[in-house]
């Protein structure tokens, strides 16, 4: 049984799925979120696409256990890994997954080059091959898994000098080849999208898929009447920073640093320690 006022759970392996979890606030301010960031495994995108399904399985057994509605996988890597035996595996609950905004970015495109920044994960799994078996339509990716990258925006290291020499290595030579898009595979890569849009100019269109992952989300409660009542949150003046939960497997104190930096709030963060490498709590193995 779901209730409507249930939490929507949504995880990354690190502030990546923040990018999502603002959208997501911003569509559906009454509803309450839970956001586990597995920081005791960042980054995923250098991990076996195996150990990545193994952390994914047990952190929305965890969110389940908490009493999520449904679970939004905030991170590409994790949905390139895991997403398929999610849904299987958890049948009563819906997930919504991430996959790189190629459909519109091949739609849009008047160059017919498009630049996908997203990890080795990402790239490796059958969604990402799927996704461009259907939708590319003759359009030529040009991609790059910005080694780094994703440890610079989980210190909070934004426009740094370093986070853009990263980029401009990756996006440089694409821009030479005529590159008119960029599609962002990665939920911690829309909090760079300023450096991106320097190092790009105007004229290159920077696809943060956040806001279309948020309206589905929106469809999905709709369809099945799940919406949150209003009085839980934003009637009484409880939306903000009472509507989320944020909890971390890493070093809490710098979460709560880097939060304003990313989101522009001071949040509490809570700590879920991992049990072993495969348990967060106890529950019976399946
Ligand atoms: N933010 C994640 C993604 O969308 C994972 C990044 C990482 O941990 O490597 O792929």
């Amino acid at each position: 049984m779901l209730f409507k006022n249930a939490p929507i759970g949504i995880f990354d392996s690190g502030v990546g799925g923040l990018s999502v979890a603002r959208a997501i606030r911003k569509e559906l301010p009454d509803e309450r979120i839970i956001y586990f960031a597995d920081q005791a495994h960042v980054p995923y995108g250098s991990r076996t696409l195996n150990e990545v399904r193994t952390f994914a399985e047990e952190i929305s057994r965890f969110l389940l256990h908490e009493g999520v509605k449904l679970i939004v996988v905030a991170c590409n890597a994790a949905s390139a890994a895991a997403l398929y035996s999610l849904r299987e595996k958890f049948s009563d609950i819906s997930f919504v997954g991430m996959e790189p905004a190629v459909k519109p970015a091949a739609e849009n495109t008047q160059s017919g080059i498009v630049g996908v920044l997203a990890t080795p994960a990402t790239f490796q799994g059958a969604l990402y091959a799927s996704v461009v078996e259907r939708f590319a339509n003759g359009v030529h990716l040009l991609q790059d898994t910005c080694p780094g990258l994703v440890d610079q925006i989980e210190n909070g290291e934004l426009d740094t000098l370093k986070t853009e020499k990263i980029l401009e290595r990756a996006l440089n030579p694409m821009l030479t080849e005529g590159i008119d898009t960029v599609v962002l595979g990665c939920t911690h890569y829309p909090f760079v999208i300023p450096t991106i849009q320097k190092i790009c100019g105007p004229q290159v269109r920077v696809i943060d898929p956040a806001p279309a992952i948020a309206k589905q989300v929106r469809r999905l409660l709709d369809n099945s009447d799940l919406f949150a009542l209003p009085f839980s949150s934003g009637s009484l003046g409880l939306s903000g920073k009472r509507n989320i939960r944020i909890l971390t497997s890493g070093s809490v104190l710098n979460l709560q640093k880097i939060l304003p930096v990313l989101i522009g709030e001071n949040l509490p963060v809570e700590r879920v320690s991992w049990l072993s490498s495969n348990r967060l709590f106890d529950h019976p193995v399946d």
